[in-house]
């Protein structure tokens, strides 16, 4: 049985997260076993780099150059962590699956807004960490998919029917991240497994990030446990100015990022240091999910279950938000009662992908990314010198 490791940093750019994975046993009864999982935080001076960097849209060609190679170094040092966690060495892992870090994405609207393709840019040096782990590395997981007709997002459709799909229930699997992406799971039939319907629903914890690292200075990233939310009451006319933004109401296909959920974004609703605005930012997340579930997804079957995960699910006033927005027939629950912890969704994903990449097995996400035929994802990276094996 293959033994892989997943890897990943996602919009927030907090630091990457990583997982080592086993498959067992067979289909249909496969299950994936987490070994062990770290996150290691970005080092200050590189979350600052990334931070300015998005927040100026652009670079000295020197800083790209060497950017791949920093962010690559964060990525390795976080894998051989979670090898040490799970007490095994680089020659044990079959394929490690790195997604690097988004630096820039264009979908299709933002695209063609300005004459450009659509376009996706993630960092982190698969050689560089091939080398230093001992093991091939997949990454660059969004590029075929582009080159396939899609978005290049979002790609956790793949682990649905794997781990969500379920024989008498429709759920909803959540991931709270910097942006929020869910996808639309109704229950196996007898006629088969039926299409799920996956996208972006728009921020997750980026806007609260970014507004608190702007009251604060910079000296802290996020509203630890939704402290401040909690402590404010939403301005329900704000709210609703905010959710009238157009992205909310395009038809899925659709994916977004932090190019237009930015500071500057925030910026057109009069930012003030009040909790009643930390309030207000807070339940933009919770309202426009709950917005796209109404709006989005077809009425039928209902949703039974909403199951989140990522960083969002660690804050109680997302949580909060989400529970009394939600129609009291939803259970709202959290990964951790699959057997996985919030954080270790994602670097299974990449660690699946891996998988795949490495047998040139085929992904074909029509209703998530909008691809237009399969196509094996990532592109392969090679240690140094030869494996024994
Ligand atoms: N205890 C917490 N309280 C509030 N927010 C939290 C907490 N833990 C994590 N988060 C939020 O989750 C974010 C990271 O979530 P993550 O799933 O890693 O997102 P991404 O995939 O975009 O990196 C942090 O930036 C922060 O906003
Ligand atoms: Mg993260």
């Amino acid at each position: 049985m293959p033994t892989l490791l997943g890897l990943n940093s996602g919009t927030s750019a907090d630091g990457v997260d990583a997982a080592v994975v086993r498959f067992e046993g067979e289909t249909p009864t496969l299950a994936l076993k987490i070994l062990a999982w770290v996150h290691r935080a970005y080092p200050l001076r590189l979350k600052r780099t990334l931070e300015s960097l998005y927040a100026q849209g652009r670079a000295p060609l020197d800083l790209l150059c060497a950017l791949p190679y920093e962010i690559g170094d964060v990525f390795a040092m976080t894998a051989l962590d979670a090898l040490q966690a799970a007490g095994l060495s680089g020659n044990d892992i079959d394929v490690c699956g790195s997604h690097g870090q988004t630096i820039y994405h264009l979908a299709a609207d933002a695209a063609r807004d300005r004459a450009l393709p659509v376009s996706t840019w993630q960092m982190g040096e698969a050689s560089l960490i091939a080398t230093r782990l001992g093991c091939p590395v997949a990454s660059d997981f969004r590029a075929a998919d582009i080159a396939s007709g899609g978005q290049g997002a979002p790609l956790t459709p793949v682990l649905d029917d794997l781990l969500f799909r379920s024989a008498g229930k429709t759920r909803v699997r959540l991931n709270i991240g910097g942006i929020a992406n869910l996808t639309w799971l109704p229950p196996v039939t007898q006629s088969g497994v039926p299409g799920l319907i996956a996208f972006d629903t728009g921020p997750g914890n980026t806007l609260i990030d970014s507004l608190i690292r702007r009251l604060t200075g910079g000296a802290e990233h996020c509203d630890r446990d939704g402290e401040r939310a909690l402590r404010g009451h939403v301005d329900e006319a704000l709210l609703a100015r905010m959710l009238a933004d157009p992205y909310f109401t395009v038809a899925p296909p659709k994916s977004t990022g932090r190019e237009l959920f930015s500071a500057d974004w925030l910026e057109g609703f009069g930012v003030n240091d009040s909790d009643d605005f930390v309030a207000t930012v807070t339940a933009l997340t919770p309202a426009s999910i709950v917005h796209a579930l109404r709006e989005h997804l077809p009425p039928v079957p209902p949703i039974d279950e909403v199951i989140v995960h990522g960083g969002g699910a660690r804050n109680p006033a997302i949580m909060e938000g989400l529970r009394a927005r939600l129609a009291p027939s939803i259970r709202l629950a959290t990964v951790d009662e699959f057997g996985f912890a919030p954080e270790t969704i994602e670097p299974l994903l990449f660690a699946v992908l891996a998988w795949k990449c490495l047998r040139r097995e085929p992904t074909f996400l029509p209703g998530a990314t909008g691809m237009r035929r399969p196509a094996v994802l990532g592109k392969l990276s090679w240690p140094a010198g030869l494996r024994e094996s």
